[in-house]
């Protein structure tokens, strides 16, 4: 913990580690989400789907790599337990129980879009406390604001395939 870094941030420094931690446990869930998804994942087009959801899994892994980093510069406590990431998630696990194309798709995006919600709501309340977490929320924001548009592309291919015949 740097002691100067983590004073910087003020009475709030332990507001931002929690909302840290809980987008903390958004990316894991996130991340294995994507991953056995892309596993599962059957119908039209599965292989470029599966790639993208691959990709996707990666970068939910350095979100949660940019999180952690930030918790520890800051004094704070990561989530040890993994029992804690659906007690502090924002945006909940949707399993994939149903492993057609459309659906994965569908959920990610829910997920995609509940991210996007969740990185705007952290660079509200660190805007003026703290310009560090602010920019690391707005990196991983870009990536998610991707991730939606990504999907919904598939979608918009998976849709347009109808008229193919
Ligand atoms: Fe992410
Ligand atoms: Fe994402």
């Amino acid at each position: 913990m740097g002691t100067k870094g983590r004073e910087m941030v003020g009475n709030k420094v332990d507001e931002v580690i929690d909302l840290l931690n809980r987008a903390l446990a958004d990316e894991w869930l996130a991340y294995y989400q994507y991953w056995i998804g892309s596993k599962i994942v059957v119908g039209p087009m599965k292989g470029e789907v599966m790639t993208e959801l691959m990709e996707h899994a990666a970068d939910e892994l350095r979100h949660a790599e940019l999180l952690v980093t930030r918790i520890i510069q800051l004094g704070g406590k990561p989530i040890l337990d993994p029992d804690d990431w659906k007690k502090l998630t924002n945006c909940g696990y949707d399993a994939p129980e149903d492993p057609f194309v459309r659906k994965i798709l569908d959920q990610n995006i829910k997920g995609e879009q509940c991210a996007i919600s969740t990185y705007r709501k952290m660079m509200e309340m660190t805007k003026e406390i703290d310009p560090i977490t602010y920019e690391i929320a707005l990196e991983i924001m870009r990536d998610e604001v991707e991730h939606e548009d990504d999907l919904q592309g598939l979608v918009e291919d998976l849709e347009n395939m109808k008229f193919l015949r």
